[in-house]
């Protein structure tokens, strides 16, 4: 028998351009779209400028993470820099099974801490988005402040909560399922 065949893995690597029309898919699911800046539903054209200019600048790591092969998630890593402050977005399927996003946290920061040397991660969370506030707790970061009616939803104004994780804090086997 293969014992690898019973081996779990997580990936985590860049977005092409077969993932289009899997990650517009899930950006444009109420479930994703409902916890984003912009919550409007973003079509095919507009989707592959976004793709094309963001994925071309040096500065930016659009990703994709994969759990036994299956794509399960995205992750964005902007203002990339070699011991830089970078700022994070993610998201999962909306399928994924349950511990998909602790998954992708793990694999996520190991690629920030390792691959490109970051020295800290920043992240936004909606104050309403429990599971993202509670995502970025369980990954080791801590809340650095809260940005108070920051955004407008186009019916209110809602408070920004602001977290970090610097290299030094980074335990990498956090978020152990
Ligand atoms: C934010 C997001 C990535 C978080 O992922 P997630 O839902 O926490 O992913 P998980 O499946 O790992 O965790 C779900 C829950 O199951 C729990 N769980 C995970 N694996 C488990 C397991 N094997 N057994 C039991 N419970 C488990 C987690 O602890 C969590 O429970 P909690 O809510 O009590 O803390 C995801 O909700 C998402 O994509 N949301 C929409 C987009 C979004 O908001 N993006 C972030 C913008 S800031």
């Amino acid at each position: 028998m293969n014992k690898s065949k019973n081996i779990c893995t997580e990936n985590i690597r860049i977005m092409t351009h077969d993932d289009l029309d899997l990650v517009r898919c899930w950006r444009n699911h109420e479930s994703v779209r409902s916890y984003m800046y912009t919550n409007q539903i973003i079509n095919k054209e507009k989707h592959l400028i976004w793709f094309e200019k963001t994925s071309g600048s040096q500065f930016n790591h659009l990703l994709i993470f994969e759990y036994n092969q299956i794509p399960l998630g995205f992750v964005n890593f902007s203002n990339v820099r070699r011991s830089a402050v970078a700022e994070w977005g993610f998201y999962t399927s909306p399928d994924a099974p349950r511990g998909a996003g602790r998954r992708l946290s793990r694999a996520a920061l190991r690629y920030a801490f390792e691959q490109l040397k970051l020295h800290k991660v920043s992240g936004q969370a909606l104050a309403n988005n429990e599971a993202s506030i509670k995502f970025h707790l369980n990954a080791g970061f801590k809340q650095e402040g809260i940005l108070r009616d920051q955004h407008f939803n186009g019916s209110c104004y809602q408070d920004v909560l602001c977290f970090g994780l610097l290299a030094g804090e980074w335990q990498p086997d956090c978020g152990e399922i």
